[in-house]
């Protein structure tokens, strides 16, 4: 079978790094006939939306629908506002596409230093409900320019959408044999939207009878990752409180440039897409600093998606290789490589397997 893949490399350092994923990706498929694959480059970013006012064609969503995966970057310029990227081009992927799983593997390699001192290996799974929730354009604002100026904004739970990001986590818990579930809520204060939450994870934990589920309120729950990021293994959360722990678990692992994430659609009726958590970093772009690792990393999910776990265990372990070796480290894990030099090294390792 010959994947087609979509490639966003976006903004910033977005091209920096995807070069270095597609790199590998090509390696995987030198070294392994079985695996073919034909990109299309899809460049719908800031400079295509102060050309065209708009972040992609207006068919631009019918024109990812046929691929297989789309292989994204990251996208944010200081010329363009700040939500235009995101609401203009990774929301209608995402909600289009029903990627309403984001999922993001917080996983300390050997030989990477966390800022704290964990007892053991960390190593968990943020599973982020990734279509709805707070990340919402409902709402408004109300006299503005008077000093009574007000907003609003709504946050949309449904039913539906909480069971079906739960099923999934639970499912992956059942597999993989892990005991507890950590439910990340706040219903004690956000008495509506969090309670349905809450209400919805219970009633798909039910058919798991094996698996304990373990509601934590979100402030007490980014305590105990700081206190002891070990004991975690899968935490199920909003739209927003998946944000924000995520980048927490980033912190706790290395930082963003070695965080990747997946926006999967379960059913497959549309493609999935994978992306590092980091955003474009306009303060290091254009000068090879950026870890690369993010991005590679969000190809090994990708391909595990497409089926080839195979090919994505042999990308993990020459990241292993590359972190524990730390010849060819970028400066955010204090080495002097550039980022291509970090790919060129994974990409070694990969035919050296
Ligand atoms: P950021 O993730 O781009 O950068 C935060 C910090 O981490 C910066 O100091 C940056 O240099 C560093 N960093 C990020 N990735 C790195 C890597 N691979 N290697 C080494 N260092 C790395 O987040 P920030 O600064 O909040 O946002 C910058 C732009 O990116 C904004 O326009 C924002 O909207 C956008 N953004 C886009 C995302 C996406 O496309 N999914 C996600 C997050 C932010
Ligand atoms: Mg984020």
């Amino acid at each position: 079978k010959t994947y087609h893949l979509a490639v966003l490399p976006g903004d910033g350092i977005g091209p920096e790094v995807v070069n270095e994923g597609m790199k590998v990706v090509q390696a995987l498929s030198e070294a392994d006939s079985s695996f073919q694959f034909e990109s299309t480059t899809l460049e719908w970013n800031s400079e295509y939306y102060l050309k065209h006012n708009r972040m992609m064609p207006e068919n631009g969503l019918s024109i990812l629908e046929n691929y297989d995966a789309i292989y994204f970057g990251a996208v944010g310029d200081p010329r363009v506002p700040e939500h235009i990227p995101i609401w203009e081009l990774i929301m209608p992927i995402r909600k289009n596409f029903h990627q309403y799983v984001n999922l993001r593997p917080i996983k300390q390699l050997p030989g990477v230093k966390s800022p704290i001192h964990a007892k053991g290996l960390i190593d968990f799974y943020v599973y982020r409900e990734n279509a709805e929730g707070e990340y919402s354009n409902s709402g408004g604002r109300l006299y503005q320019g008077t000093s009574d100026e007000l907003a609003i904004q709504n946050t949309v739970i449904t039913k539906k959408g909480v069971e079906r990001l739960a099923r999934y986590a639970f499912e992956y818990a059942e597999k993989t044999g892990v005991k507890k579930v950590v439910n990340a809520t706040k219903s004690n204060a956000i008495i509506h939207s969090m309670n349905l939450w809450d209400e919805s994870v219970k009633s798909v934990a039910a058919s798991f009878p094996e698996i304990e589920v373990e509601d934590t309120y979100i402030d007490a729950l980014a305590a105990h990752l700081v206190q002891r990021p070990e004991t975690f293994d899968v935490i199920v959360a909003s739209n927003l409180f998946g944000d924000i722990l995520s980048d927490l678990g980033a912190a706790l692992v290395g930082g963003l440039g070695l965080s990747p994430s997946a926006n999967l659609n379960p059913e497959r009726n549309y493609p999935s897409m994978f992306e590092p958590i980091h955003g474009s970093a306009p303060d290091i772009s254009g000068k090879q600093t950026a870890n690369p690792i993010a991005q590679i990393w969000s190809a090994a999910l990708m391909l595990e998606h497409l089926g080839r776990e195979d090919l994505a265990s042999i990308v993990m372990k020459a990241i292993e290789n590359v972190v524990n070796e730390k010849t060819a480290l970028t400066p955010d894990l204090g080495g002097t490589a550039r980022t291509f030099e970090t790919g060129d090294a994974i990409v070694q390792h990969i035919h050296k397997q």
